[in-house]
């Protein structure tokens, strides 16, 4: 793990730092809050019943601790993780709660019994699952480091996994996202702290988003700054995926975001 550094967040919690990525796993304002407010928290509104978990990018596990801390009855976690070291890493940090988290999680990951661990390319892994999931939590790198964890290709294949009821979360809250998250046809809403946007929700009922996107936002959308992410074959690399961006918003014929905001 030569290309990993770690720093104490402001809430005390562990958090890592990739030099090669020049790219942050956790925010700087806590890694555990982070995990907490992001992703756990939206979905509490699911916590009546046993849950199916997908948590994609699982890195040191923050957010699968933090459901297995908040959420009274998990029937599965399904975690993918490119990098199996992180996860063997991950026991090293002590995760501060009633419960012995990562004691659970050792357990699971040499006998699975409701963790289950995928340790390759998201993109490999998500065709193959073979269920559907109450709350499905997407945590990549941002897109101008890893856009193959955000392309249309990528996100329509996540939200078909994901249960008519249940919940999809994320940090990300980028144009190419959020559009990509409406061609599927999904209501999609903003997490909120402290009147800013911190994140996004998104689901299939949508009695269960409390803050969609209004018309304005939805508007957006329909800019060239929202162009999304292409990866067909779930197999580009970034530079292909941004290239071929980078192409079609040159030729596209949309307005652009600035002309937009002016009208407003
Ligand atoms: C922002 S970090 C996730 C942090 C994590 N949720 C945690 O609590 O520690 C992004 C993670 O995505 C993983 N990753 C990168 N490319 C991936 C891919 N194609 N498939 C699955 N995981 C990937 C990285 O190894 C990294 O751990």
């Amino acid at each position: 793990m030569k290309n990993i550094e770690i720093i104490i967040t402001k809430d005390g919690s562990i958090g890592l730092y990739n030099k090669s990525l020049g790219e942050i796993y956790h925010s700087k304002e806590g890694a555990k809050t982070e995990a907490f407010e992001k992703f756990v928290m939206p979905c509490l509104p699911l916590n009546k019943k046993p849950l199916n978990i997908l948590d994609i990018c699982y890195g040191i596990g923050y957010n699968t601790k933090c459901a297995i801390e908040n959420f009274n009855t998990i029937k599965s976690i399904d975690c993918v993780e490119i990098d199996f070291k992180l996860a063997k890493k991950s026991f090293e940090f002590e995760y501060k709660s009633t419960k012995n988290i990562n004691k659970i999680i050792k357990e699971n990951l040499k006998k699975p019994d409701f963790i289950n661990f995928y340790f390759n390319d998201i993109r490999k892994i998500i065709k193959k699952l073979d269920k559907t999931y109450d709350i499905i939590f997407h945590d990549g790198f941002a897109p101008h480091k890893q856009a193959e964890l955000w392309s249309e290709d990528l996100i329509y294949e996540i939200i078909k996994k994901l249960d008519k009821n249940g919940l999809y979360c994320t940090y990300n809250h980028s144009k190419p996202v959020l559009n990509a998250l409406y061609k599927t046809g999904i209501t999609i809403g903003k997490t909120i702290k402290k009147n800013r946007t911190i994140g996004t929700i998104a689901s299939y009922n949508s009695n269960l988003i409390q803050n969609p996107l209004n018309n304005f936002e939805l508007g957006m959308l329909k800019t060239k700054s929202a162009i999304t992410y292409k990866d067909k074959n779930l197999n580009s690399n970034h530079k292909l995926i941004t290239n071929y961006r980078n192409l079609e918003i040159k030729n596209s014929t949309l307005e652009t975001l600035s002309h937009y905001l002016k009208k407003y």
